[in-house]
């Protein structure tokens, strides 16, 4: 399938966005591992979320969906699991991959991973590293570092202590999830914080889950059933906000988005490149939410690194194009977790804005863009990497004619309605699929 978009005169509205794809993950993995039902509001039916729903349903959760985002699961507990008659098939999605590592690593029983040719690719050892420490088995490609992967779970696992060396929300998640299962606290620190939501979730199911500047400790104990409220992806709004800030006259409200801190660095990168940014008072309890207007303006270069970075991870690619219409030098640093993600996004960058005409440098760690420089008409490709594929619909949203997009299937991973909710905003059919 591939975008055939033109550019826009227009960009305006109120437009909501599917739910956020890292909450769905959990609410789905803590609700099976839960005693008696969890009801999810808002869970996110793309792809990516969908497999971690048929997984756990594959280990013995009873999984109903009541309509639209709405889930009602009644968890096994965590003893209740059973092992899975199939290989468990992750797709596109690390963040199934790699949770589900940390529970089965405390269920005693035999379980194996795949996942498609991208997820087949990226490292498994930050994960099957600590689990092992904790006394979990593995065997796989590439000294069990490398799905297709078997786990042999093991209860108790080992409490203890473990340092990440990357900011990665993926490992500390699969850490405590395993943590459930321990003989005694477990705590992990990270570089710098990464999105909480793990932490926040575990809370509501009743889990004792403290944080100590970036250490987590988790105590180990049931988790009861409850009601998750999952609120919009602010990485999927990240491609409309830029798009509204770039697009002259344009104005765009995304309504209950997820404005948790520890996912919120697009908004503050923005603001430091003068966009225009208001949102009313975030609902307290949970996951904080609000409504987020960006309205365009001039854009100015900025500077991205250090604590930001984990902050704003998956909102590089919607950056960039933002970077590139900027005024000055934009240099992101501390990004070298870009290289693996469902593509190498830094190389991805560079090479397909060059296809655009537009040129960005690539450094080991991130990217220097100077601008503002124009998008031209052109063909590009997202690589199968569904972050890529928006970015690039937005930049030919600002571009010189009519530009294609191939290879857009993947934005079925987290947000099927992209295309349809661009062309809302733009009063037109911007944006048109085509297969093949
Ligand atoms: C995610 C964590 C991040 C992010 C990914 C979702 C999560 O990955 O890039 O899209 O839900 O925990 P890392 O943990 O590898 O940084």
């Amino acid at each position: 399938m591939r975008f055939r978009v033109r550019p826009v005169a227009c960009f305006t509205g109120v437009a909501p966005v599917p739910g956020d794809k890292s909450v769905s993950h959990r609410a789905a993995l803590l609700a099976a591992l839960g005693e008696g039902p969890t009801e999810v509001h808002g869970f996110l039916e793309a792809e990516d979320c969908l497999r971690t729903i048929a997984a756990v349903g594959a280990m013995g959760a009873d999984v109903t969906r009541k309509g639209p985002g709405h889930f009602r699961i009644v968890g096994a507990g965590l003893s209740g699991l059973h092992e899975p008659d199939d290989v468990l098939d992750c797709g596109n999605s690390g963040t199934t991959a790699r949770l589900l590592l940390g529970v089965l690593a405390g269920q005693p029983f035999c379980a194996m991973l795949t996942g498609d040719a991208s997820l087949r690719r990226r490292p498994m050892g930050r994960v099957t590293g600590p689990l092992t420490e904790m006394g979990a088995v593995f065997l796989g490609r590439a000294d069990g570092t490398k799905l297709p992967l078997a786990v042999r779970g093991v209860r108790p696992l080992r409490g203890g202590t473990h340092r990440s060396p990357v900011a990665s929300a993926q490992v500390k998640s699969a850490i405590l999830l395993a943590g459930l299962a321990a003989d005694s606290p477990v705590s992990v620190t990270e570089p710098t914080l990464s999105r909480d939501h793990s932490e926040l979730m575990l809370r509501e199911f009743g889990v004792r889950v403290e944080r100590q500047g970036s250490t987590v400790t988790l105590t180990p104990g049931p988790l009861r059933g409850t009601t998750i409220h999952v609120p919009g992806d602010i990485s999927s709004a990240a491609f409309l906000l830029v798009a509204a800030a770039l697009i002259p006259g344009a104005r765009v409200t995304v309504p209950r988005v997820g404005v948790n801190p520890t996912r919120t660095g697009l908004l503050d990168a923005l603001g430091a490149m003068g966009a225009r940014i208001a949102r009313t008072r975030a609902a307290d309890g949970g996951e904080p939410a609000a409504d987020v207007t960006v309205s365009a303006s001039g854009l100015v270069a900025t500077e991205v690194g250090g604590a930001l970075v984990p902050r704003l991870i998956d909102e590089v690619p919607a950056l960039a194009v933002a970077a590139a219409s900027a005024r000055g030098r934009t240099v992101i640093r501390d990004a070298a977790e870009l290289r693996v993600k469902e593509s190498d996004r830094i190389a991805a960058l560079v090479r397909e804005f060059g296809k655009m005409g537009v040129r960005m440098e690539e450094r080991p760690d991130g990217l220097v863009i100077d601008g503002p420089q124009r998008f031209r008409a052109g063909r590009v490709a997202s690589g199968g990497d569904h972050r890529m594929a928006m970015a690039l619909t937005v930049a030919a949203l600002c571009a010189d004619g009519a530009t294609i997009v191939e290879d857009v299937d993947c934005v079925a991973t987290s947000f099927p309605e992209f295309a349809h909710t661009v062309n809302l905003l733009a009063g037109t059919d911007a944006v048109v699929v085509e297969e093949g």
